[in-house]
């Protein structure tokens, strides 16, 4: 059997990783293809290393670019690197727009897709990835669930059962796996944040980022909390052209260049709690026990919400007294399939359809 992945920006490749590997056990013939809509070492490569997997095989070179333009390029590059592979399974993850140009060009094509991480829902349009998700889980052949939310939002979309498989999160494989690699990086050291009063941030959603009253009145907040306790800040390439042209300034909050898997990790873990708008992160600090303040009114994995891991708090005003507020959890909660094994199953159910 012959699958080929398909990846393309920095939230995708820690999901690849246990797949990869546990299709490599398998012994199933592998292509990986990056669109390039990553394409910084910070950004892509550094993934690469840092999760173990080979480099890709396939690097479309997309770029960047507005939505329309960025999907089109996938589409139009991916077609005859899929015609000439002919794979038994596409495989597309997550909610990129790599993810929809793939699985919308591949299922045209007659070849099977299946998507990673299917079901998950923000229920809010405005957010390009909530559009993706839509469109990928109608299209997909084999839809591989990360919790029991989505397998039941499937069901309420009028997915049939057939194609449904619940197999749990990747995201929390990727992270059990490359965990004990991450405390021994340094990074907590080299930034002096070993007494687990840091706060580390991510921003990047373009409704937090673009809008710059918004972006005004986050730092506003971070600079509040940075009076107290470090705050560091590795900054998306996205954001970082914000904050230089309005000039914004960050007060005592360390800005710092994009950091790699395993440094995240390893400063996540040393933090006192974890301030973002990412839907990864949301993740990894529930499974790290660390807690999480969403700056969002939505979040697409309401099982950190329940589990007490993370808290939504859209008012920026509302941060400071919400980062006094909450304590490291004394377990790591893990919601049903977030054990490590998620990845196994993705293989298991590839090879038995
Ligand atoms: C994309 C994903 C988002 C994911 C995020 C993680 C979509 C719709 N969005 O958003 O879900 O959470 O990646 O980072 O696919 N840039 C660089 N170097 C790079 C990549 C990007 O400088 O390697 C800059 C470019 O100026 C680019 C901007 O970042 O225009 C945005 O990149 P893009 O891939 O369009 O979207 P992200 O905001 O990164």
């Amino acid at each position: 059997m012959k699958i080929l992945h398909v990846v393309g920006a920095r939230p995708n490749f820690p999901k690849l990783a246990p797949v990869y590997r546990a299709a490599r056990v398998a012994g199933l013939d592998q292509i990986v293809m990056h669109t390039g809509q990553h394409y910084d070492d910070a950004m892509s490569d550094a993934f690469f290393r840092d999760l173990g997997i080979r480099p890709p095989d396939v690097n479309l070179g997309v770029g960047s670019g507005t939505h329309g333009q960025q999907t089109a390029r996938i589409m139009e590059r991916i077609e005859p690197e899929l015609v000439k592979h002919q794979p038994d399974w596409v495989v597309v993850y997550g909610d990129v727009n790599s993810t929809a140009a793939a699985a919308l060009v591949a299922v045209k094509l007659g070849q099977r897709v299946a998507h990673v991480e299917a079901g998950v829902r923000s229920n809010d349009r405005s957010m390009p990835e909530e559009i993706n998700r839509i469109v990928v889980d109608r299209l997909a052949d084999l839809l591989l669930t990360p919790s029991r939310t989505a397998d039941a939002t499937l069901r309420a979309e009028g997915e049939p059962a057939s194609e449904i498989a619940f197999v749990g999160n990747v995201m929390v494989d990727a992270l059990l796996f490359a965990v004990e690699r991450a405390r021994v990086t340094g990074a907590r050291k080299r930034v002096g944040v070993e007494n687990g009063k840091a706060v580390v941030v991510t921003l990047h959603r373009p409704a937090n980022v673009d809008n710059l009253l918004r972006l005004e009145g986050i730092m506003r907040a971070l600079r509040v909390v940075a009076a107290d306790r470090p705050v560091l800040f590795p900054v998306h390439p996205r954001t970082r052209t914000r904050l230089d042209a309005a000039g914004i300034d960050a007060g005592k909050v360390k800005l710092m260049e994009p950091v790699g898997y395993l440094e995240m990790l390893d400063l996540m873990d040393a933090a006192h709690a974890v301030v973002t708008d990412s839907g990864g992160l949301q993740v990894e600090s529930a499974a790290l026990g660390v807690p999480c303040l969403t700056v969002r009114d939505t979040t697409e994995w309401p099982e950190t919400v329940t589990c007490g891991a993370n808290r939504l708090v859209f008012d920026p005003v509302g941060l400071p007294a919400a980062v006094a507020s909450v304590r490291r959890l004394a377990q790591a909660p893990r919601p049903e399939g977030w054990d490590g094994m998620a990845a196994v199953r993705v293989v298991d159910c590839l090879r038995t359809r």
